[in-house]
C-alpha cells in the first residue's frame, strides 16, 4: 500500500539484509515511525506491546523472529526458547502458531549452519503468501461489493461497516476485510466506510481511519455502539470484518464488539461477511465460544486513552475513577449462524464445516474403508 506515494509493507527485511523493519502501530495516527527488530526478544516485544498487531501480521513477524534467533544461535534449545517466547505473546490468533510451526518445520533436519537462511526464506514465503492471499480475498470480496452497488439507490455510495483494523496494517499488504474495499474504490465504485472506533485500543479510529484516508477512501468514524442505529435506518449495506481464529464449523473470533455488530446485522437483515486467510482457520476446533482462548489485556487499555492535545502533544489521560474494577477482554466469538458468508482466498463460502470443506477439500477426513 502507498503512504504519500511511497509503497510500504507492514514488515520487511531492512537494507542490512537481516534486521527486520516494522511500522510502530502504537504511534499511529499521530506519527508514522519505523522500528528495527534485531532479536527474537524484540519481535516478541513488538507483538506483545502491539507495535505490530492483526492476526496475519503477528504470524509473519513471529516467523522473522525465529530467523533473528537462528542467526544469533540456531541450536535446538535456543530455537525452542524463542518459539515458546513468541508463541506466548498473544493467545487468540491462530496465525501465530501456524507461522511458527511452518518455520520450525522448514528447519527440521537441517544442520545449525543452514538454519538461519532457511528460517528467513520461510518467513519471506509466509509474507509473500499473505500478500497473494489477501489480494485474492480482495478480488472475491469485490464481487459482493459490486452486487451491493447494484442494489443501492443510485444517489449514494455503498456503505460498509467494519470493526477494528483488518487492513494492510493487520496483514503484510492489502488487508483482509479492507482488501475488497480498496479494490472497489480503485474500480471506481462509490464507497463509504463506517469505521467503528473499536475501544479500548481504538484500532478503528487510529488505524483503519488512517489507512482509508491515505488511500482516499471516504469514511466516517463512529462510536462503537452506533452501528445498530445506523443499520436500523438503512445506512449500512453490508458489514465486513476480519477474524483472528475461525473454527472448522465457521465460528469467528475477532476484536471484542464484533459479536454485537453481528447481532445487530442479523436483526436488521444486513449481510455480515467475515474475510479470512487460510492461516486463520483452526481445523482442530469446532465450537468457538467454548474452545477459543480469549486474551485478557492490561486494565490500563480501558482506564487510559492516548490522544493529541490541542497544543500538539501526544498524551495519555485517565478516564475512570480511581478504584473501579476493570476487565479488558480483547476478543469475542461470533457464532457461524450470524455470519452471512466467509470471504477466503479461494472464494466465498457458507460459514459452516461444509462450506469450508467445499473450498478446502484437502481438509476432508479420509473416507474410512468399508468393512
Ligand atoms: O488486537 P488486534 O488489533 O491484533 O486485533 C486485530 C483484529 O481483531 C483483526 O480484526 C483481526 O486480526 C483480523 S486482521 C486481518
Amino acid at each position: 500500500m502507498k503512504i504519500d506515494g511511497v509503497a510500504y509493507r507492514s514488515v520487511w527485511v531492512r537494507d542490512d539484509g537481516w534486521s527486520v523493519g516494522i511500522i510502530d502501530q502504537t504511534k499511529l495516527p499521530h506519527a508514522f515511525a519505523m522500528l528495527a527488530l534485531t532479536t527474537a526478544a524484540d519481535a516478541a516485544h513488538a507483538i506483545r506491546a502491539m507495535q505490530v498487531r492483526g492476526a496475519p501480521l503477528i504470524g509473519a513477524v513471529a516467523a522473522y523472529g525465529l530467523g533473528l534467533q537462528a542467526r544469533a544461535d540456531a541450536s535446538d534449545a535456543a530455537l525452542k526458547r524463542a518459539y515458546d517466547e513468541l508463541l506466548a505473546t498473544r493467545p487468540t490468533a491462530v496465525n501465530l502458531m501456524w507461522a511458527l510451526d511452518r518455520v520450525m518445520a522448514a528447519l527440521a533436519g537441517l544442520g545449525t549452519q543452514a538454519r538461519a537462511a532457511a528460517a528467513y526464506a520461510e518467513a519471506a514465503a509466509i509474507a509473500e503468501d499473505d500478500v497473494a492471499t489477501c489480494r485474492a480475498i480482495g478480488r472475491h470480496g469485490l464481487g459482493l461489493i459490486e452486487a451491493a452497488a447494484k442494489r443501492r439507490p443510485a444517489d449514494r455510495p455503498v456503505n460498509v461497516l467494519t470493526h477494528c483494523n483488518a487492513g494492510w496494517l493487520a496483514t503484510v499488504d492489502w488487508g483482509t476485510a479492507l482488501a475488497p474495499i480498496y479494490m472497489a474504490h480503485d474500480a471506481g465504485i462509490p464507497i463509504h466506510v463506517w469505521v467503528d472506533e473499536t475501544r479500548p485500543r481504538n484500532q478503528g479510529a487510529s488505524l483503519t481511519a488512517w489507512e482509508l484516508g491515505k488511500h482516499g477512501v471516504r469514511h466516517t468514524v463512529i462510536a462503537d455502539n452506533a452501528g445498530g442505529h445506523l443499520m436500523q435506518h438503512g445506512r449500512v449495506d453490508l458489514c465486513i470484518v476480519g477474524t483472528d481464529r475461525t473454527t472448522a464449523e465457521g465460528d469467528v473470533c475477532n476484536k471484542i464488539g464484533t459479536y454485537l455488530k453481528a447481532l445487530a446485522a442479523h436483526d436488521n437483515g444486513v449481510p455480515f461477511y467475515v474475510a479470512l486467510p487460510h492461516s486463520t482457520i483452526d481445523w482442530a476446533i469446532g465450537d468457538g465460544v467454548r474452545e477459543i482462548p480469549i486474551e485478557e489485556r492490561a486494565a490500563t487499555e480501558v482506564t487510559e486513552i492516548l490522544g493529541r492535545a490541542a497544543d500538539g502533544r501526544v498524551t495519555t489521560v485517565t478516564i475512570t475513577p480511581p478504584g473501579s474494577a476493570v476487565a479488558n477482554f480483547a476478543f469475542d466469538v461470533t457464532p457461524a449462524r450470524y455470519v452471512t458468508a466467509l470471504i477466503t482466498e479461494r472464494g466465498v463460502c457458507a460459514a459452516s464445516r461444509d462450506g469450508l470443506l467445499g473450498l478446502y477439500p484437502e481438509r476432508r477426513p479420509p473416507a474410512r474403508a468399508a468393512g
